[in-house]
């Protein structure tokens, strides 16, 4: 099956798509603050990009003209004159205050009065920091400072209170003060780690106090009760899992055929990658919890299957998106070593570090998703790969459990050493099984449409702050 079933002329592009395309395109070498709109929630005020994602959904749409259908309202207009207070630990271009962030957004999208506090921030100007909160100052979040009388009085005004990630429980004692057990009752707790150093009382006594915690995946959920009862001695309170869900702008894209279409050849052609060939994508921070060490030694016994076994099938290569070489580690190096050692250069491509991860989603054809350890909270690079119609092969640990469906929307794998050979196998399984790798991609796509969407998001997310609220009158 060809993925370009529909042959566009480029007379049939218009100028403004184009542009649209182009900007794209400027935007892969760009800053990554431009690019923020790829990953970030819906934005009503951002007419002018609207405007062109609707003209480029016209065009390229293969149902002709597009009937504009009045949005239902959303799940959280019951926020409408609610205060909310959003606490973050730090501000800066990661999961963490990104998804917060989102958060903010959709609930300016139905009237909330939204405030923001950053715990810590770094003493000297940041530009990072400064576009964020203008950013968010633009949509009508105020941002506050995280100390003073000002903090407590915002909080103590507040309707709801939402701490993001554990370390931000800091911030009860430290500025709360005497507070505390007022503003308990209306804390919801929003969890994204799993990691042994977050189990710390300092971070979070307070946990079993607050009126709930929201955390993105049922294994992580489980880990935390576990945790906190056998290492802290303290209970969580009332859990709710919330499994994320995909920006509205990433779907455009994803689900706009010319559109991926330049974004593949581009990329592919800044790589010396054919259209033909296969590209296996691992797209994650370098860094050894993530796996992309394991994953190159399974890459290189793939290529070593394909040349014993005479497998007659087009170059495989694959793409390491996520690098920082300016942080000169000890693992960057090793994996260029690796690299070099075993001759693979001109099939493996390091990419630098970048939020805009859609172009790379639209010139691969499978995703790796090789989180090592408990694995991934949820691994949301996973959904947006999937609503790319993209396979992905997945180690069998944490919320990417909960995501991938074995054997319908990928492979699973196990973490550590044990997970190479299985991996090359299934490298090897996806090249050599075209019908079957473009079969478990649209399974994929169909799974993030039924579940993995930012409405479903906001759904799930709205449910749990009508209990909390509830709660918290009571
Ligand atoms: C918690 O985890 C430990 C270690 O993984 C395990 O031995 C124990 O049975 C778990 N406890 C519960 C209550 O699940
Ligand atoms: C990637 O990052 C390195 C180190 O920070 C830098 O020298 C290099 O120019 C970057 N490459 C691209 C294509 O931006
Ligand atoms: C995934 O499915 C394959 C084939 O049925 C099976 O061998 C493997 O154990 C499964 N992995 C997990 C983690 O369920």
């Amino acid at each position: 099956m060809r993925a370009m079933a529909r042959q566009h002329s480029s007379a049939a592009w218009p100028l403004l798509q184009r542009r649209w395309l182009l900007a794209i395109i400027v935007m892969i070498s760009l800053s990554t603050l431009i690019a923020f709109f790829f990953r970030s929630g819906i934005d009503p005020c951002d007419r002018t990009v609207d405007q062109l994602h609707q003209k480029l959904a016209r065009v390229s749409s293969p149902t002709p003209p597009v009937v504009v259908v009045k949005a239902a309202p959303s799940p959280l207009s019951f926020m409408k004159s609610k205060r909310v207070l959003l606490i973050s630990h730090e501000l800066s271009l990661s999961g963490g205050p990104l998804l917060l962030m989102e958060l903010a957004f959709l609930l300016r999208g139905v009237g909330t009065g939204v405030y923001w506090m950053t715990i810590q921030k770094p003493a000297e100007e940041d530009d990072v920091i400064y576009s964020l909160e203008q950013k968010m100052m633009d949509r009508g979040v105020q941002v506050l400072p995280s100390k003073g009388q000002g903090a407590v009085d915002a909080a103590l005004k507040s309707n709801l209170v939402v701490l993001n990630t554990a370390v931000a429980g800091k911030w009860l004692d430290a500025v709360l003060k005497e507070n505390v057990p007022h503003v308990l009752p209306k804390v919801l707790w929003w969890i994204h780690e799993m990691r042994g150093h977050y189990f710390k009382l300092d971070f979070v006594k307070h946990l079993p106090f607050v009126a709930g915690a929201m955390i993105d995946s049922h294994v992580t959920a489980e880990y935390w009760k576990n945790r906190t009862h056998e290492r802290l001695g303290i209970k969580m309170p009332e859990t709710y899992v919330v499994h994320l869900g995909n920006s509205k702008e990433l779907m455009e894209v994803a689900e706009d055929t010319i559109a991926k279409r330049v974004l593949r050849e581009h990329i592919r052609e800044s790589l010396g990658v054919r259209n033909e060939d296969l590209l296996f994508g691992i797209i994650n921070s370098v860094s050894r919890g993530k796996g992309q060490d394991l994953f190159l030694h399974a890459f290189y016994e793939s290529l070593q299957l394909i040349q014993e076994k005479k497998l007659q099938l087009p170059p495989i290569h694959a793409i390491v998106v996520g690098s920082d070489m300016s942080a000169q580690t000890k693992f960057e190096t090793e994996l260029r070593e690796f690299v070099m050692l075993e001759k693979i250069q001109d099939r493996v491509h390091f990419v630098n570090k970048t939020l805009t991860v859609a172009p790379y989603l639209a010139a691969i054809d499978v995703l790796v998703q090789n989180s090592q350890g408990r694995g991934e909270c949820f691994g949301r690079i996973t959904i947006e790969a999937m609503a790319f119609q993209l396979p992905v092969l997945g180690t069998a640990a944490g919320g990417t459990t909960e995501i991938i469906v074995n054997e319908t929307t990928g492979l699973l794998h196990p973490v550590g050493k044990e997970g190479i050979t299985p991996l090359a196998n299934n490298i090897v399984k996806l090249a050599t099984h075209v019908e079957r790798r473009l079969t478990m991609g649209k399974r994929g796509y169909h799974r993030v449409k039924e579940r993995f969407l930012e409405d479903h998001m906001a759904r799930r997310i709205s449910t749990v702050l009508k209990e909390v609220l509830a709660q918290s009158k009571s």
